[in-house]
């Protein structure tokens, strides 16, 4: 970062600064991951500069024959990867594409089912702070309240009462796999469009460890950053059919220019997610989360649906006297990165957050194994068992650096 040392001294020593945090903490953050350095070198290449509007072949800009290449093999390997007919691959974050794709099948007021925010969704799938709430009609599903599994027969149920143009299916805190067969044929029954946010599962569905949606959804969206460890952004994969519609709503219809160094990005990252090495790390992420799983419950640690099929895990602190929000702070304190959460229990408790939700990826891609997943988990458990014990959470932070030092990210 010399230039950068050069133009703007605080700003570098601020980069620096978050540089050695990464290097020094363990991050459990289930929808971030630690990018190969070449995904750093292309997202900081001279593409930034180059202007693109409109698609290869078609642009309102000159000079774009070579970012044509890198935007026609970007969509050529996503389709490959994912086995999907038709992909658009600029969509600047997860919510653009979720946004994209609601636009580019209904109108607006159109009615939409998808998962409840306390139960597992995402804002972009209707919550009421989203600008998606505004442009259309939201309903919502939510988890059986005995199992916390997805309630298909309320699917159903609700479906046939609402009669909803489209369903949604996909979540930011669920830590189970979804039937996407069952949902498509319930959106099949009642000509609904069907589109499934993968945005947490990518990579491990890029790897095949997890069924891929691709098969049963007109729809999948997601983002390239959190398991699926490429830089910023999203992208809409579809059925041939409704690729126009989907390329108009992104441009012009959401987006303007979209950032060539980010396309390119996908598409080495599309490249890189065929690669042994690929393949093993998001098996590690999901065998990591298993393992972490079932040493949390020999604890006594409650798991939201007991346990976890995927690369995350909800603790569920209702029966312990620790809030997720303290939990988060003292865990952090110590150097242990993650988020606190909402559970199903906190829906009918405005403002209450009772969970932690942890990731598995991130460690899994910092070449962490098992032995290193039972030294985190003995020192979460340190760190939830005495909160506010000061002695205990610097005995903590030291061991923590001590692991840390040994699984150095980047440098
Ligand atoms: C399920 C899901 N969809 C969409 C998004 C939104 O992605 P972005 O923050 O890139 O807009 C997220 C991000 O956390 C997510 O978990």
């Amino acid at each position: 970062m010399k230039n950068l040392f050069k133009d703007d001294p605080e700003l570098a020593h601020l980069v620096t600064k978050e540089e050695q945090r990464m290097e020094q903490t363990i991050n459990l953050i289930a929808a971030e991951n630690h990018a190969p350095k070449s995904i750093m070198e292309v997202v900081g290449s001279i593409l930034n500069t180059k202007a693109i509007e409109g698609y290869p072949g078609n642009r309102f800009h000159g000079g774009c024959a070579c970012v044509d290449e890198i935007e026609q093999l970007a969509i050529m390997r996503a389709k490959q990867l994912f086995g999907a007919e038709f992909a658009n691959v600029q969509p600047h974050s997860g919510t653009s594409a979720n946004l994209a794709v609601y636009f580019s099948v209904l109108e607006p007021g159109d009615s939409i089912l998808s998962m409840s925010l306390p139960h597992g969704g995402h804002l972009s799938h209707g919550h009421q702070a989203s600008m998606t709430s505004k442009c259309f009609s939201f309903s919502h599903y939510t988890l059986d309240p005995k199992t916390e599994l997805i309630d298909y027969d309320r699917i159903e149920e609700l479906t046939a009462k609402i009669k909803p143009k489209m369903i949604v299916a996909g979540a930011s805190s669920y830590p189970r796999l979804i039937d996407y067969e069952r949902i498509s044929t319930i959106a099949g029954e009642h000509s609904a469009f069907f589109m499934v946010d993968m945005a947490h599962l990518a990579g491990l569905v890029a790897a095949k460890v997890i069924p891929s949606p691709v098969p049963y959804a007109d729809f999948v969206t997601f983002t390239t950053y959190k398991t699926m460890m490429g830089g910023r952004g999203g992208i809409i994969l579809a059925r041939e059919q409704f690729g126009k519609k989907v390329n108009h709503a992104v441009f012009p219809g959401c987006q303007g220019t979209s950032g060539v160094n980010l396309i390119a990005a996908k598409a080495l990252i599309c490249k890189l997610a065929e690669s042994e090495e690929f393949r093993t790390i998001q098996q590690r992420t999901l065998d990591h989360a298993a393992l972490m799983a079932t040493l949390l419950t020999q604890k006594g640690y409650k798991l939201v649906t007991g346990g976890t099929e995927n690369h995350q895990l909800l603790i569920d602190l209702t029966d312990k006297e620790i809030s997720g929000s303290v939990a988060e702070r003292q865990l952090e304190y110590t150097g242990l990165v993650l988020n606190r959460n909402v559970v199903p229990g906190d829906a009918d408790h405005p403002g209450r957050v009772s969970g932690l939700r942890i990731g598995t990826a991130a460690i899994a891609t910092r070449n962490m194994l098992e032995p290193e997943v039972t030294e985190v988990i003995n020192l979460v458990d340190r760190v939830l068992s005495y909160p506010e014990d000061q002695y205990v959470l610097n005995l903590v932070r030291q061991d923590v650096a001590a692991l840390c030092s040994r699984f150095p990210v980047y440098v």
